[in-house]
């Protein structure tokens, strides 16, 4: 019994029939290994998740069915619609900022651990195909406990915060201006404590490391191959000669598939912010990298612009205008991947999926699939929009780009986003780097997106019989359809569906989602502490502009244009809490609360939570060989929601 008052979590309510127990009732908390459902007993399932209260309730039984099953069936029928429009009405989108994907409106006070956010008020909410009606209406009845944090989630996260602070303040990372000497740096940011972080710590400054990171780093989603340079990045065969060495050519290596772009074009003049009284910097760069015969990827010339002109650094500029011009690529990495892969894809993404889903009836099997997936995604995405979105919050504090560059930059991502890039075999495809060696994020994806597909298309055989099943399940249809209205703004060259007629094509979409909800999350989220600790690896904000010359580039104008102690101590305690799961852990597969009932499915789960076991162990045995392992998608670390 807990000694702080809180409320009674019921998953479910299960009514056995007059055969009695042992004859097949089965323990409803199993998590589903199939086998406790077959016996003949009458049974039904009352799904409740949610936290109890006084007052009145109304648990609907909850087979997994679809709407084709449920109209046969008059009473079934007018539950269903009841218990729909209960739904919508409880959970309603709403606008955040123009250009951005849309929101849980609120949460009902009852669920909310604290005030309601502020509302931001954007000075034009963006005109989906189908907006619903933006009108206030009054609060809803709670209808579902995975929206709230538990209290000791809650003191979790706070405590850790709490800890960042102080290890900050310890560390004295509190003043503004810039660095006197590296030596000051390795004192306050020296002992990271994490082994990655400690590898960042030696091997920040070699090329090798700048290219690893590309494959195997916080943001393993941006490389693409290059069989032509773009007309903007002029660089020239004599300049990266000396680097390729005298038996080849920068053609003759893009003819042969070894040359590699980074573009950083979706940054190209945004706003950035001023703190403590100084303006931030920013620049779009352009980096290309080579696979040398020794199956390295390397950095080779990196332009500070989308626009010819400036110089084009290279490995032979001499240390520090090459340690400056990678130094201003991460710079412009680390922002790029948290406000793009991170929040946008990650976090804001979940949300659209997880109101739509919570839009469908609790007995519809495409809620009972995702249910797990939307586990407190609406609250983390709260608590960002509260402390790091909000003015004057972390973003502001921590980043070039501030909160004004923040709102620009996820808007032209989301007006940039494309199904290809979220579904994984063809992002590799698209990206062509489905050969690339050593790239254990591809290798770790595939088996896991794999994985992913097997379950969704074991769920959708036996709710869907046929294709015809698909397209005709309006539910199912209007829940699409609201993610391509919301989700991409309706924009139909992202190519995500706007409908579903055939289960391949409902297979995919689902396996994109949960995907995206937990391993995609995964990749971009659990290294930010890792990768970033060493402040020079991965500067949140740069206080000099770029270089205009080669010559200018020296140790002092490196100090002087990393972030200051100020701000290196507000992104770390924010990276050090939010790049670990607090609380309660879920992995992937573990489904707490399995919403399924039957065992069909559950027998389908349970296929699943296997392979998902044997990719575990297939990633650890490979990561025990590694310099540098790659653990953020071993499937015990990846959580099966966007909760952190
Ligand atoms: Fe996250």
């Amino acid at each position: 019994m807990s000694l702080v008052p809180d409320r009674w979590f019921c998953a479910r309510v299960t009514v056995t029939g007059p055969l009695g127990e042992g004859e097949g009732g089965g323990d409803p908390e199993d998590n589903g290994d199939g086998d406790d459902d077959d016996g003949d007993t009458p049974k039904a399932t009352f799904p409740c998740y949610r936290w109890l209260e006084s007052g009145h309730l109304e648990l609907r039984e909850a087979t997994a069915r679809t709407p084709r099953e449920v109209a046969l069936d008059p009473q079934l029928l007018q539950q269903r619609q009841e218990e729909r429009r209960e739904r919508q009405e409880a959970f309603q989108w709403a606008p955040y900022a123009p250009g951005w994907p849309w929101r849980l409106r609120a949460l009902p006070p009852t669920l909310c651990p604290w005030p309601p956010p502020r509302p931001v008020s954007p000075a034009s909410p963006v005109s989906p195909v189908s907006p619903v009606s933006p009108a206030p209406r009054p609060p809803s009845p709670p209808l579902s406990p995975s929206l709230a944090f538990p209290l000791g989630h809650r003191a979790s996260i706070a405590a850790r915060a709490a800890a960042a602070q102080v290890r900050v303040r310890l560390r004295g990372l509190h003043g503004g201006g810039s660095w006197r000497s590296f030596d000051d740096i390795r004192e306050a940011l020296g002992c990271p404590g994490t082994p990655i972080s400690e590898y960042v710590v030696q091997h920040w400054q070699d090329d090798a490391f700048f290219g690893e990171q590309y494959l195997s780093g916080v943001n393993p989603l941006l490389l693409r191959r290059c069989s032509r340079l773009p007309p903007n990045f002029p660089v020239t065969p004599p300049m990266v000669a000396p680097t390729l060495g005298p038996d080849t050519s920068l053609q003759r290596e893009m003819e042969g598939g070894r040359v590699f772009l980074a573009d950083y074009a979706l940054l190209e003049g945004l706003p950035t912010g001023r703190l403590g009284g100084e303006p931030q910097f920013l620049c779009a760069p352009l980096c290309l990298l080579w696979l040398s015969p020794r199956q390295r990827l390397l950095p080779i010339a990196i332009q500070l612009s989308q626009h010819p002109g400036p110089p084009i650094f290279v490995p032979g500029d001499g240390p520090w205008g090459w340690a400056l011009a990678k130094l201003w690529v991460r710079g412009a990495h680390f922002l790029l991947h948290e406000m793009v892969p991170h929040l946008l894809h990650s976090h804001f993404l979940a949300e659209t999926f997880a109101v739509a889903t919570q839009r469908l009836p609790a007995g519809h099997p495409i809620h009972q699939l995702l249910l797990p997936h939307c586990r407190f995604t609406f609250h983390i995405n709260i608590l960002a929009r509260d402390t790091l979105l909000n003015p004057g919050g972390i973003i502001d504090q921590a980043t070039a780009i501030g909160r004004e560059g923040t709102l620009e930059l996820v808007a032209r991502g989301t007006a940039a986003l494309t199904y290809t890039e979220l579904c994984v075999p063809d992002d590799m495809e698209n990206r062509g780097v489905t050969d690339v060696p050593n790239y254990h994020y591809r290798d770790d994806a595939l088996e896991i997106w794999g994985a992913i597909e097997s379950l969704a298309e074991g769920i959708v055989a036996i709710y869907y019989p046929k294709d015809s099943d698909v397209a005709e399940d309006h539910e199912l249809q209007d829940w699409v359809g609201e993610i391509f209205t919301y989700a991409v703004l309706g924009n139909e060259k992202s190519g995500f569906p706007s409908k579903l007629c055939t289960r391949p094509e409902l297979v995919k979409f689902l396996t994109m989602i949960i995907f995206c909800c937990s391993a995609r999350h995964a990749a971009v989220n659990s290294g930010q502490y890792d990768y970033a600790a060493w402040m020079p690896n991965t500067p949140g904000m740069l206080r000099r502009p770029p270089p205009a010359t080669k010559e200018e580039a020296t140790a002092e104008l490196l100090l002087a244009t990393l972030p200051s102690p100020q701000a290196t101590g507000a992104l770390l305690a924010l990276l050090s809490v939010v790049s670990y799961e607090g609380g309660e852990p879920r992995p992937l597969g573990s489904r707490w609360q399995e919403p399924f009932s039957e065992a069909p499915p559950r027998r389908v789960v349970a296929t699943f939570r296997r392979r998902v076991a044997t990719i575990a162990r297939r990633i650890r045995r490979r990561n025990e060989g590694l310099a540098l392992p790659y653990p953020y998608l071993e499937p015990p670390l990846v959580q099966e929601s966007v909760a952190i």
